[in-house]
């Protein structure tokens, strides 16, 4: 990129996050009670529609004024629908409610909002007393877990630019451009990042043969395909917090030089389909992606492929076919993707939790990185603990914790 481009970048985003930041300012300045809910497939499937409506519902019938804020999922899927409510003239922390019914919504609203009572253990069936209502951030299985790809899931609205960039978002990706190539790829070998899709290639590695291919264009895909029987880890992430993988992804792509990527996602994904393509066209509209970003010269485009539900379409190759629009078919290696690829380019393939690693690593530094997780494999993964365990949900710990201690420990 040519220096005299990086002037534009700065001012340009500087103005995008003051933007973000002066909502995220009028959004907690508001003097009313906030009412967090959590939106993704697992909280709708438990009723979390009826249960906003619910909460509209009653607070327009009882004239109260309160703020909704819809999230993702905070990974207690066991608990849903989940609900926090943030009522800080109550002298409350804010409080995670459980299992929020539209009965427990109005309930909700009448005794806390209205007569600010928050403790409503005849309707949770919980026995604390007021003084001992704890933050949510007490919660042992938070304490147990390191958040670096979810960090955000079940906090920010997956379908609110501002609120993710209010949060730090894409500031790595534009301090990225001013890095070279190089220098990224480098700091991803150093992290010791391995892929999160199953075959724990490392992506640095991936990332430099990709970066010295020979080919006319490069191109990068993201493996949304996930078929693995009761793994809904990538949907989560897209479905709560799109903009950490799409900010990996444009990432990814500069660093290899590519200027088109394909996010491969299956057609059972309905709603990560909806706020992934929300999130691209929010992304397209602040020139965070599109042609000369920010004022720089670095083009790229995404575009969503919706696979139709095979699980070999999850293996690269076979994956590659798919798009290519043939039958998916695994085929024998070499050459490898990052070699010959889509449409006989160059191209790198990476999951949804590889990419999404790929900020707090550049924010962070690798070092950083690798002081979680083990020396071979360091940082952290990602588990949907599904089945005969009292918390079913998503975890994220650091590599290393034993399967004894995710299932009986973390999950009850
Ligand atoms: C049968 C089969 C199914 C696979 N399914 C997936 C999948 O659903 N998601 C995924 O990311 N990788 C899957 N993989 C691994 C991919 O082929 C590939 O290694 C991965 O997407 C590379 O990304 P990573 O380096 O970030 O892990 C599958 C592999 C095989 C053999």
């Amino acid at each position: 990129m040519s220096p005299n481009k990086h002037n534009r970048i700065d001012p340009a985003f500087k103005a995008i996050r003051k933007e973000a930041q002066k909502r995220r300012e009028a959004f907690i300045e508001a003097p009313v009670p906030k009412i967090h809910v959590g939106m993704a497939t697992c909280g709708i499937a438990s009723g979390a529609i009826e249960t906003k409506t619910a909460f509209e519902e009653t607070l327009a019938k009882r004239n109260i004024e309160a703020l909704i804020h819809t999230t993702g999922c905070i990974g207690h899927c066991y608990a849903e629908p989940v609900v926090i409510i943030d009522h800080p003239d109550s002298g409350f922390p804010p409080i995670l409610y459980p299992e929020v019914t539209p009965g427990k919504a109005q309930m909700l609203v009448k005794l806390f909002l209205e007569e600010g009572d928050p403790r409503l253990e005849h309707i949770l069936g919980a026995t604390v007393a007021n003084e001992l209502i704890p933050s949510i951030m007490d919660f042992s299985r938070f304490n147990k877990e390191k958040r670096l790809v979810m960090e955000k899931c079940g906090h920010i609205d997956p379908e609110d630019i501002y609120d993710y960039i209010a949060e730090d978002g894409y500031s790595t990706f534009v301090k990225s451009l001013h890095l070279t190539p190089v220098d990224i790829v480098n700091e991803i070998k150093n992290s010791g990042l391995r892929g999160r899709g199953g075959g724990g290639y490392p992506t640095g590695k991936k990332w430099e043969l990709a970066m010295h291919a020979e080919g006319k264009v490069k191109l990068v895909i993201c493996n949304a395909d996930e078929g693995d029987p009761g793994a809904y880890m990538d949907r989560t992430i897209l479905e709560s917090n799109p903009h950490q993988v799409i900010e990996g992804l444009a990432i990814c792509a500069y660093a290899v030089g590519a200027s088109r990527a394909i996010m491969y996602i299956r057609a059972e994904y309905p709603l990560a389909v909806k706020i992934v393509n929300t999130a691209i066209q929010q992304a397209k509209e602040l020139g965070l992606l599109g042609k000369n970003i920010l004022g720089s010269d670095f083009d790229f485009e995404v575009e969503i492929f919706q696979g139709s539900g095979a699980f070999v379409c999850g293996e690269e190759t076979a994956m590659i076919r798919s798009i290519e629009g043939f039958r998916g078919m695994p085929r024998h290696r070499p050459p490898f993707p990052v070699q010959n690829g889509l449409w006989h380019q160059p191209t790198v393939i990476n999951n949804v939790k590889t990419l999404a690693s790929v900020p707090p690593i550049l924010k962070n530094g690798a070092a950083w990185f690798r002081s979680i997780g083990t020396e071979k494999s360091p940082g952290t993964a990602i588990f949907s603990v599904v089945g005969d365990v009292v918390h079913v949900g998503l975890v994220e710990i650091p590599m290393g914790v034993t399967l004894r201690s995710l299932i009986f420990d973390i999950c009850g």
